[in-house]
C-alpha cells in the first residue's frame, strides 16, 4: 500500500518535469520509483539530464538509460526531486534515513526548486519522531559524539544518540563519513538546532532540510496532495 502511495507522488511529481530540464535525482524507495517513471519517460524520447544524490541512484539512472551529470559540469539544476522521511506543513524535512543527506542538501539547494514526494505517513505536525541523521567524519569520532550530545542537552533534549550500523561497521556514506541518528521525540526549534549542529567542527551536515523543499506531493488514501511552501 505505502508503497502504491510513494509510486503515485512520485507520477504526481513527474508531471513537472519537463524537455531541456536540468533534474537532481532523489535517493530512497520514493525516489526509486521515480527513477524507473523517469526512465521510461527518457526511453519514450523526453530529454533531460540528471545530477544522482548517491551512487544508488546513479547506478538505477544508468539501468534505466538517464542520461547523467555532475555539479561540476552543471552547477545550477532547474528542479531535485526526492523523498523525505518526515515533512511539516511548512515543507521542513528530515532527511538522511537512506544515509545520503549530505549529497541530497547539495543537490537540493544547487536546485532552483525541490519538490518532495512522500506518502502521507511522512506528513506531521512536529518533526522528531523520526530520528534525526548527523554526518559526522570518522576522524575524532568519540569527541564528536560527546559534543553533539553536549549541543543536544543544552538545546533541551535527552542526548538519545546511536551510531548508524552498516554491512561495514559502522556505516559509511557516499563521502567517507559516519551517521549518528539522534532520538529526538519532537523537535521544538529547528533553526536553533541546526545552527548549534552545524558549529560543532567533526559535522559535516544533518538531515534537518529547512526552507529548502518549494513543494510535496504527498499521496494518501484521497488521492495525492500538492502543498506548497
Ligand atoms: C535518503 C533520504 C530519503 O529520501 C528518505 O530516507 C526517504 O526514503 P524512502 O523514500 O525510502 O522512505 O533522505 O537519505
Amino acid at each position: 500500500m505505502s508503497d502504491e502511495l510513494k509510486r503515485k507522488a512520485a507520477a504526481a511529481a513527474l508531471e513537472e518535469v519537463g524537455g531541456g530540464m536540468r533534474i537532481g535525482i532523489g535517493t530512497g524507495s520514493t525516489a526509486e520509483h521515480f527513477i524507473r517513471l523517469l526512465g521510461e519517460r527518457v526511453r519514450g524520447g523526453l530529454d533531460i539530464v540528471g545530477v544522482p544524490t548517491s551512487e544508488r541512484s546513479a547506478a538505477l539512472s544508468r539501468e534505466e538509460g538517464i542520461r547523467l551529470s555532475t555539479l561540476e559540469e552543471l552547477p545550477e539544476l532547474d528542479l531535485t526531486i526526492d523523498g523525505a522521511d518526515e515533512l511539516d506543513d511548512a515543507l521542513n524535512l528530515i532527511k538522511g534515513g537512506g544515509g545520503a543527506l549530505l549529497r541530497e542538501k547539495i543537490v537540493a539547494t544547487a536546485s532552483k526548486r525541490m519538490i518532495v514526494i512522500a506518502d502521507s505517513s511522512k506528513h506531521v505536525r512536529h518533526l522528531g519522531a523520526f530520528p534525526l541523521p548527523i554526518e559526522v567524519v570518522p576522524f575524532g569520532l568519540g569527541s564528536t559524539e560527546r559534543a553533539v550530545a553536549r549541543v543536544l542537552e543544552t538545546c533541551g533534549y535527552e542526548p538519545r544518540l546511536s551510531m548508524r550500523e552498516g554491512r561495514q561497521d559502522p556505516f559509511i556514506t557516499d563521502g567517507g563519513h559516519h551517521i549518528l541518528d539522534a532520538d529526538l521525540r519532537q523537535i521544538a526549534d529547528p533553526n536553533a538546532l541546526s545552527d548549534a549542529l552545524l558549529r560543532i567542527p567533526g559535522v559535516v551536515d544533518h538531515g534537518l532540510f529547512l526552507g529548502i523543499a518549494a513543494c510535496a506531493y504527498i499521496a494518501g488514501g484521497d488521492g495525492v496532495r500538492r502543498i506548497e511552501a
